[in-house]
């Protein structure tokens, strides 16, 4: 039997990939314009790293995580996010000895072992971006600004913006108390993993999707009425950045993140369009973990988007890049002309396509058809002759004589198309 991918991994092929570029490029300018530098960390870390930073009590560390011993014995994991990798390196190298602002992004897979279904596989891939050292809350206006930003150059609006507070350890330890002793009456409505992590993880309740405890958790305590008042200015201000900067955005006070290093605010980019897998791009502010991870006490927040959710979203978008010229020939002698054109018009940056197999004219003209080329030219006996052919433009037919050499169809193919 043929050998098949791992389960829940997938293969990008050509049509795709040009789509993830695109999506690449464009974090990367939008990303670079807000003075973001990439940065890129392993994808494998010590396990060690995942159960101090995402939280022992959570699906990630608890269910999902691609854990191994390897053969010196070290316990290690494939990531299954980049903050916490990215936080280390932060940590590891000093960088907040230069400049504790830090503004990192970074691309790449993460591992996590889900159910897949769509929009939810077990390697995908984020596109993250941390800023280290502010706690002001023009800095969570800014990355959410940066956020919606890209998606707008991207071309989508769908998704849309969710923002929450989780508050601080000063203020979160009597939410959860609250929230404890209210789900306590209905612990008999709840799943078995909220029922479970009822006194470890109360929050999670929150957003199960299992609806006995989502008609459980009507009425809940809000999270926004047990805000400290620290939290509670800082949540204020933060919306009133956002407001003036015109970034639209509303309140999920339901919102609860399933990783454990959050503080204050959280938030989602969420979309109807992609069944239960809603959250496109999620992220928050994590003024403890930099601290927790045994660096100096150093605030950050940041993102991370899911690229196949956004390629999703793009829906069948073509970004694929076509020939400038398909070069059709009648006969050998023919190919050895447009063989050179070619080889001259390639090292002039162009992208050029030819027969190679000695097929019919009929047939060339359909592989030109095909691969979309932006001209097209047939090359004959007369052509050779006399030095110059028709090119014809493919959109609408409109033909141009030009000379058969590398300079007069640079031109052609310079300028610009009506
Ligand atoms: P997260 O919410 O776990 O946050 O993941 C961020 C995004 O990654 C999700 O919104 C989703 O688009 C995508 N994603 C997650 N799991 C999968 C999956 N199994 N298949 C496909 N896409 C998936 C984080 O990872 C945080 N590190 C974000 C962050 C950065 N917070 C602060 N800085």
């Amino acid at each position: 039997m043929a050998l098949t991918a791992v389960k829940g991994f997938n293969d990008i092929l050509p049509e795709e990939s040009a789509r993830w570029r695109h999506i690449e490029q464009t974090a990367r300018r939008v990303f670079e314009q807000y003075g973001f530098g990439e940065i890129r960390v392993p994808v494998m870390e010590k396990t060690e790293l995942f159960c101090r930073s995402i939280g022992d009590a959570t699906d990630i560390v608890e269910k999902e995580m691609y854990t191994f011993v390897d053969k010196g014995e070290n316990s290690v994991t494939l990531r299954p996010e980049g903050t916490a990798g990215v936080m280390r390196a932060f940590i590891e190298h000093k960088l907040y000895a230069q400049d504790p602002v830090a503004r990192l992004y970074y691309m790449g897979p993460m591992f996590r072992y889900e159910r897949p279904q769509k929009g939810r596989y077990r390697q995908f891939h984020q596109i993250g971006a941390e800023l280290t050292g502010v706690t002001d809350p023009l800095a969570d206006a800014q990355v959410l600004h940066m956020l919606t930003l890209f998606f707008r150059e991207i071309g989508l609006s769908e998704p849309t913006l969710q923002i929450n507070s989780l508050g601080c350890p000063d203020c979160r330890p009597a939410y959860r108390a609250a929230l404890r002793s209210f789900l306590e009456e209905r612990l008999g409505q709840l799943c078995d993993d909220c029922k479970r992590r009822s006194d470890t993880n109360p929050l999670r309740a929150l957003d199960c999707k299992v609806p006995g405890c989502a008609e459980a958790t009507i009425g809940a305590p809000s999270v926004l009425e047990h805000l400290c008042t620290g939290c509670h200015e800082h949540f204020t201000t933060v919306r009133h950045y956002l407001e003036l900067s015109g970034t639209p955005y509303s309140i999920n006070s339901r919102m609860v993140r399933g990783l454990d290093y959050y503080t204050r605010t959280t938030f989602e980019m969420v979309t109807g369009l992609l069944g239960s897998q809603s959250a496109v791009a999620a992220g928050g502010r994590y003024d403890g973990l930099i601290s927790q991870l045994g660096g100096p006490a150093i605030p950050g927040i940041g993102f991370a988007m899911g690229v196949e959710r956004v390629a999703l979203l793009l829906g069948n978008q073509d970004f694929s890049t076509s020939p400038d010229l398909f070069i059709a020939t009648m006969g050998q002698g023919e190919r050895d002309l447009a063989f050179r054109l070619m080889d001259g018009l390639l090292k002039s940056g162009f992208r050029i396509e030819m027969d190679y197999e000695g097929k019919s004219l009929k047939s060339q003209m359909r592989r030109a058809d095909k691969l979309k080329a932006r001209y097209s030219v047939v090359i004959g006996e007369n052509e050779v002759t006399g030095g110059s052919a028709s090119f014809k433009r493919m959109n609408d037919g409109a033909k141009t004589e030009t000379a058969l050499t590398v300079d007069g169809i640079v031109l052609l193919l310079s300028t610009t198309e009506l």
